[in-house]
């Protein structure tokens, strides 16, 4: 058995949260859950995209029919890049010697070796599900568990503009998980440079702070005056729901989803999904060009522009907030030094939160059962000021 958290030392244990590798306690942890691996209208039928996610290289295709399908990064035969190949109907052959995979993994065809060969040969395949625009995977071991953790009922409500966006962060995932569970940074990272209608609506005050673990994470309720309580239900490991202003200030605030899915240990797949209130067929189609001309906004692509004060983006919801979000997080370093942060009464969250990692990652190690994570009874809502 392995050691123990409790004879540990504080360096080491906080090394064990930042780890997503396949042999990494917290790489096991994290391939419990449907993870988001892609934003689905980017890929279409037919084709194929390599994906790094959890440490590992995967091939993401999808079938002439539409189904979307998780295999092995690289052909077993001689290990080349699986998805420069061709997708045929539900299969995928590599453009090497043209060994052919079913989405199951099994190999079905390898012309210059003969079907015995084939037979015997079959690569890793992980069970995929869309939901809200995005691809999800399990990549964990075993079957996988209903797909119930990650929904949301107001992401299901009918006569939504549901839409989804990706980006990848040069740092750590979980400063950036850490960042949800902070929400004192409002009041300060979402006054920088420019306020935005985000910022005018829960920035007055520093909030009195709650933080109460769930059956699905963490419920955080931010009060900041009578008739300003702000209530966020955070989904166990990486996956938050938040209440932002819409486009104009008329609109009807939108239900975001953010999932912050490592790449890699210093890279960080960050998942958005936009659930927008239907205003009418005119305001609708304005949602969605607006959603089409700034979505694509990657702050890490500002960086230098960013850190050295040369401006902030213009548009306040899909550019400026995550802009604002980017400088403080990215500000921490690529992996934000734990060991030597002096934490304060109002960092509750964070501390609840990697108790709550290290417990599972105890029950890991000792191979004693994790948690049941279920959806939250009640999600998110938002009292609006005034
Ligand atoms: S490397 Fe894929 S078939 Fe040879
Ligand atoms: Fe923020």
């Amino acid at each position: 058995m392995k050691q123990s958290l409790a004879q540990m030392s504080n360096a080491e244990r906080l090394e064990l949260l930042t780890q997503c590798g396949p042999a990494t306690d917290m790489g096991r942890l994290l391939r419990r859950f449907w993870q988001p691996v892609a934003v689905a209208n980017k890929l279409a039928s037919g084709k194929a995209r390599a994906l790094k996610a959890l440490g590992e290289e995967f091939t993401l295709y999808r079938g002439e029919g539409g189904k979307s399908y998780l295999v092995a990064g690289r052909c077993p035969h001689r290990r080349t890049l699986l998805h420069t190949g061709w997708v045929q109907g539900e299969d995928i052959r590599c453009i090497y010697h043209g060994w052919k995979f079913a989405g199951s993994g099994q190999c079905v065809e390898a012309p210059a070796e003969g079907d015995e060969t084939a037979a015997k040969v079959r690569i890793a395949s992980y069970p995929t599900h869309e939901y809200c625009g995005l691809i999800f995977a399990w990549m964990g071991e075993g079957a996988p568990p209903v797909f119930d953790l990650p929904r949301r009922e107001e992401f299901e409500r009918h006569g939504l503009i549901v839409m989804a966006r990706e980006q990848i962060w040069p740092m750590n995932f979980l400063q950036q998980v850490e960042n949800s569970l902070d929400a004192v940074h409002v009041s300060f990272v979402h006054l920088a440079g420019k306020v935005g209608p985000f910022g005018e609506a829960v920035t007055a005050n520093i909030p009195k702070l709650e933080y109460l673990e769930t059956e699905a994470g963490i419920r955080q309720i931010a009060t900041r005056g009578a008739g300003n309580v702000r209530v966020s239900d955070w989904s166990f490991p990486n996956n938050n729901h938040i209440v932002t202003p819409g486009r104009r200030k008329e609109s009807p605030w939108v239900h975001r989803g953010v999932w912050n899915v490592p790449v890699d240990d210093t890279h960080t797949l960050k998942f958005g999904v936009y659930a927008i209130a239907s205003e009418g067929p005119e305001a609708d189609a304005e949602t969605i060009a607006h959603f089409e001309a700034y979505g694509d906004y990657n702050p890490a692509e500002h960086h230098d522009a960013l850190f050295e004060g040369r401006g902030w983006p213009l548009d306040p919801s899909l550019q400026l907030t995550p802009a604002q979000d980017y400088v403080a997080v990215m500000g921490q370093g690529v992996v934000a030094d734990r060991l030597h942060e002096r934490l304060g009464k109002s960092d509750a969250g964070i501390v609840l939160l990697r108790r709550m990692i290290w417990r599972e990652l105890e029950a890991i190690r000792a191979g004693t059962p994790t948690k049941q994570w279920r959806r939250a009874a009640r999600d998110a809502e938002l009292t609006r000021q005034g």
